[in-house]
């Protein structure tokens, strides 16, 4: 049974929150981690790597599973694969991705622009779902903020909770385009909990979003990917850093990548130290020696050096 009451989520970041990052996250006091975007098309047709993605940790619970996709027929089936998965608490609908290849197939934020089939698709999901909650992850419109038909949409579906990241398709990532009022419009108007996404790198920003919008929770994507802690943070309501050694951590989460993905989690795992790296002394030198590595041991021992010397 999820609370709804100051719950922080790790937001899905492809290519960022596989497993072996979500359980590092999940150490530090997260809620609910949620898979990387499956393609329910993928899904479908056996991708092999999708099935991967699908992987969670024992930790991991509640987890959710985000998918995307319009196409009712494939939704269908996709949820069905799901059903036949245990661990899944969550099945989230994305409805915010901006990519062309998505949001050009009507996918993704795509589904902004046609309320009626993402209402639709949501209730698809929550009715032939066999897992406890069904979400929406939403961004504030595709080229316009439209948070009052976003909440009429809603109040028209059966799911049990919504993420809103309060910008639209057009405001990309743009830092200055977030939008916490009108998050805080569209949680006036609805009746299930609703998360609040975007910006948020603290304790600070986390409780003023919560202030500000009258939020349930709230989800961090990009500040958990330099500072898994945050989670531990806002749970105390602190600007410290915990007592874990940084090399630790980072050892232990280069350990599970190579561990899940083989010699090629080596590799997967240079944009992970660039993040961890980044603003330390000789960070640049250091890049640039992981960025010519493959072998796990060498690569092992650079690490330990590396953040050794802090
Ligand atoms: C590299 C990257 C990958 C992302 N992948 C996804 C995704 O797979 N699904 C999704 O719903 N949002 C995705 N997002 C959006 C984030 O979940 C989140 O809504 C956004 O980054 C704003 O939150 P933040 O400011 O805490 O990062 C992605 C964002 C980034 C930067």
């Amino acid at each position: 049974m999820i609370h709804f009451n100051n719950l922080l989520m790790l937001a899905p970041l492809a290519g960022y929150t596989d497993l072996p990052f979500r359980s590092m996250v999940k150490k530090f006091g997260v809620d609910i981690t949620v898979s990387e975007m499956i393609s329910s098309h993928a899904l479908v047709f056996n991708n092999k790597k999708t099935f991967k993605m699908l992987e969670k940790a024992p930790e991991e619970s509640p987890f959710s599973v985000q998918i995307a996709g319009s196409k009712p027929e494939i939704l269908k089936q996709a949820v069905e694969i799901l059903n036949t998965r245990s661990g899944i608490d969550i099945i989230d609908l994305n409805c915010g991705c901006p990519a062309p290849k998505v949001a050009n197939h009507g996918n993704g934020s795509g589904l902004l622009k046609d309320l009626k089939l993402l209402v639709q698709s949501a209730n698809l999901i929550k009715s032939l779902s066999t897992k406890p909650y069904t979400s929406l992850k939403l961004r504030l419109g595709f080229d316009k903020k439209i948070p009052l038909e976003l909440a009429h949409a809603l109040n028209d579906t059966n799911i049990d909770f919504v993420v809103v990241h309060g910008r639209t398709r057009a405001d990309g990532y743009k830092k200055e385009k977030i939008d916490y009022d009108s998050i805080a419009l569209i949680k006036s108007k609805i009746a299930i909990p609703l998360i609040a996404n975007g910006e948020i790198s603290d304790a600070k920003s986390a409780y003023d979003v919560l202030r500000l919008t009258g939020a349930n929770g709230v989800m961090i994507g990009r500040a958990a990917i330099k500072s898994p802690w945050v989670f531990w943070q806002i749970k105390n309501n602190t600007n410290q850093i915990p007592q874990v050694l940084l090399q630790n951590l980072v050892l232990e989460h280069f350990d599970k990548m190579v561990e899940f993905y083989g010699e090629r989690g080596v590799i997967m795992f240079r944009k992970n130290l660039h993040a961890y790296s980044k603003g330390r002394h000789n960070a640049h030198e250091f890049r640039n020696t992981i960025n010519s590595m493959t072998n796990p041991s060498q690569a092992r021992q650079e690490i330990e050096d590396f953040f050794g010397d802090a």
